[in-house]
């Protein structure tokens, strides 16, 4: 049986949280109640979920390391960043540099908490309490404690956060701000939640039927169609294969994500600015 931790200060436990449910699919011990029920709830529709979960992290595992090895990425802003787990940013970066820079940013106070404490090293990783949905604010914080050299080339992530954006909250608007940002050479890792409407009508139906419990639990979380995900990546130029299932970018075969029911409902990407 799970037995509750003592929440830190600005954390409710009565309303789950993103970054907790998350948590609670990756097998951590940094959530509550509430949040394994609303996990619990949705995996009513998509019992793989925990799966789901790793299939993610291990997308944000090769893109990272795609970044840092291939591509010669030196310094990581990674928005949505959640809370610490397993093969976090700055220790997949440090296998190939142990200098490599990483800027963790969420609004998730327990995220911030345990971040802080397990992630922040005074050399080469930070941790910022900020919101996505001010992107110029954001920006200008990176800048004012030169956080990020934006001379230099960045490795932009915006891993499983733009499906927690509203439609009104401009999610293509953000990324664009953010973009803009970048310099030549940058590169952008998108992991989305993926509606594929017509082309496949019960994988379609289920990701619709996820998506409420999301928004009834959560208040968050929009499967979305191809090309609005693509449009996420302005005129970044795809790296190969584009846009895909997660086992399908770039697979090393170091992790076995059996991802069932949300095989088709998750996709994700890397774009170079050029
Ligand atoms: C599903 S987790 C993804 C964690 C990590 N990026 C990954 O791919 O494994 C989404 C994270 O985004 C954070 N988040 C959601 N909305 C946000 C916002 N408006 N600003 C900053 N962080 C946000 C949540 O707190 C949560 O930690």
């Amino acid at each position: 049986m799970t037995s509750d931790k003592v929440a830190p200060p600005g954390v409710d436990t009565t309303r789950p949280s993103i970054a907790r449910v998350y948590d609670y699919y990756l097998g951590g011990k940094d959530n509550f109640a509430v949040d394994r029920e609303a996990a619990q709830m949705a995996m009513q529709v998509t019992p793989d979920g925990p799966e789901a979960g790793r299939a993610c992290r291990a997308f944000l595992r090769r893109s990272v390391r795609y970044l840092a090895a291939e591509a010669g990425i030196r310094q990581f802003l990674d928005l949505g960043s959640g809370l610490p787990t397993r093969g976090n940013v700055h220790e997949i970066a440090h296998q190939v540099d142990p200098d490599a820079r990483v800027v963790y940013v969420d609004n998730d106070p327990m995220a911030l908490a345990h971040g802080r404490a397990l992630l922040a090293d005074a050399r080469t990783t930070t941790v910022v309490g900020a919101d996505v949905r001010q992107p110029d604010e954001l920006l200008a914080e990176m800048r004012d404690r030169k956080l990020i050299d934006f001379d230099q080339p960045v490795g932009l992530l915006l891993l499983a956060i733009l499906h927690h954006l509203h439609d009104d909250d401009d999610p293509a608007g953000v990324a664009r701000r953010l973009i803009d940002a970048l310099p030549t050479g940058s590169y952008l890792a998108i992991s989305h939640f993926y509606d594929p409407g017509e082309t496949q009508p019960e994988v379609s139906a289920k990701a619709r039927a996820v998506e409420k419990v999301f928004n009834e639990t959560l208040g968050t979380g929009r499967w979305r169609t191809r090309d609005e995900i693509l449009g996420f990546f302005g005129d970044l130029e795809l790296i190969p294969p584009g846009l895909v299932p997660l086992a399908e970018w770039h697979p090393d075969g170091e992790e076995d994500t059996r991802q069932t029911a949300t095989y088709h409902t998750i996709v994700g990407g890397v774009a170079r600015k050029v």
